[in-house]
C-alpha cells in the first residue's frame, strides 16, 4: 500500500525562482533562506519518495476569476510550465502520476469532496518554485520524483475554511493510504506565510502570527480551525490566505508528526518565508 511519509512547506515566491536561476544561494540577501533547505536535502536523499503531492494555489495561470474551483486536482501524465511574466525561465515538464490522481480523485469524491479533475493543468510559480527547492537540478537529480499538483482557492471569495483545508488533507491522506501500489509519498504545502502585495496594507508581515502558526501546525493543527478566514486575512495580510495549503498537507500526515526541521526568515521579497520538514509517525 502507499504510504505517506511526511510533508514539507515552503514559500514559493517568484523571485527565489530567479535567485536559483542565477545561482545567488550564497548571497547576503538569499543566503538566511537557502539555509533552511539542507537539512531536508538530506531527509529526502534518505528517503526518496516516489511522489510528491504538490499542494499549491494556482495563481491565474491554469485557472482565472472567471471559472475558479475550489479544489481542483491534476490527473494529467505531465504538467508543462509557462511565462507568467515574473521573468523565471520556464521549467521542462513535470511527470504525474495519472493513475494515482485518479484514484485521488475517486476516493475524496465518495468522501463527499468535491473535486474539479483537471487532465490539463500548467502548473505555475506555486508549484515550480518548490520542486527547484526540494529538488535542485529537477530532472537532474537522481530522486526526482512524479507529481501531482492539487490547487485551492485563495484568490476569489469565498475561499475555503481553515477547517475544510485540515478535512481535505484528512480525505486526501485517507485516498493515499488506500492507494494497493507499494509507493512513497511526500506531501508539499507551498505559499505563506504572512504577505500582502497590493492595496493600503502592501508588504504586511506578521511575525508573530506566523511563529503560532509553525508551532500549531505541529501540536494542535485543529486549533487553527477556529481562526476566521476574514481573521486569517487581518492576521496574515490579504495572501496570507496561502496558509491553507499547509493546513491542507498537514491534515494528510495524521494525528502525531515529528519536526525534524524548521527555518524562518523574514523578508524574502514581500513576504515571511517558513519552510518546514514534519515526519509521519506510524
Ligand atoms: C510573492 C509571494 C507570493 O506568494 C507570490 O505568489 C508572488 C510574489 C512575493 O513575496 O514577492
Ligand atoms: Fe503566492
Amino acid at each position: 500500500m502507499a504510504k505517506i511519509i511526511g510533508g514539507l512547506t515552503t514559500s514559493h515566491i517568484p523571485a527565489v525562482g530567479n535567485a536559483i536561476a542565477r545561482e545567488q544561494q550564497n548571497d547576503p540577501y538569499w543566503k538566511p533562506f537557502f539555509d533552511g533547505y539542507p537539512p531536508i536535502h538530506a531527509w529526502l536523499d534518505k528517503h526518496k519518495p516516489d511522489v510528491a503531492i504538490n499542494i499549491y494555489n494556482d495563481h491565474g495561470l491554469a485557472l482565472f476569476l472567471d471559472q475558479m474551483p475550489t479544489f481542483a486536482i491534476g490527473a494529467a501524465h505531465e504538467y508543462i510550465n509557462e511565462d507568467e511574466g515574473w521573468g523565471i525561465p520556464v521549467l521542462p515538464p513535470f511527470k504525474g502520476d495519472a493513475p494515482l490522481s485518479w484514484h485521488i480523485i475517486e476516493s475524496m469524491v465518495d468522501d463527499e469532496f468535491d473535486i474539479t479533475s483537471c487532465q490539463e493543468m500548467p502548473v505555475d510559480h506555486g508549484f515550480t518554485v518548490p520542486m527547484q527547492l526540494f529538488w535542485p537540478g529537477l530532472g537532474k537529480h537522481p530522486n526526482f520524483p512524479r507529481a501531482i499538483p492539487i490547487s485551492a482557492n485563495t484568490v476569489q471569495h469565498p475561499i475555503p475554511t481553515l477547517k475544510r483545508a485540515l478535512d481535505f488533507g484528512k480525505a486526501l491522506g485517507r485516498a493515499i493510504r488506500s492507494y494497493p501500489d507499494d509507493i512513497k509519498v511526500v506531501i508539499l504545502g507551498t505559499g505563506g506565510m504572512s504577505h500582502q502585495l497590493d492595496g493600503e496594507r502592501a508588504g504586511f508581515i506578521n511575525k508573530e502570527f506566523d511563529l503560532m502558526c509553525m508551532e500549531k501546525i505541529v501540536t494542535d493543527p485543529e486549533s487553527l480551525t477556529k481562526i476566521s478566514r476574514r481573521e486569517l486575512v487581518r492576521q496574515a495580510g490579504a495572501q496570507g490566505t496561502e496558509f491553507l495549503m499547509w493546513m491542507m498537507m498537514r491534515g494528510a500526515l495524521g494525528d502525531k508528526v515529528n519536526p525534524i526541521h524548521q527555518n524562518y526568515h523574514i523578508p524574502i521579497s514581500n513576504t515571511g518565508a517558513g519552510t518546514m520538514m514534519l515526519e509521519c509517525i506510524d
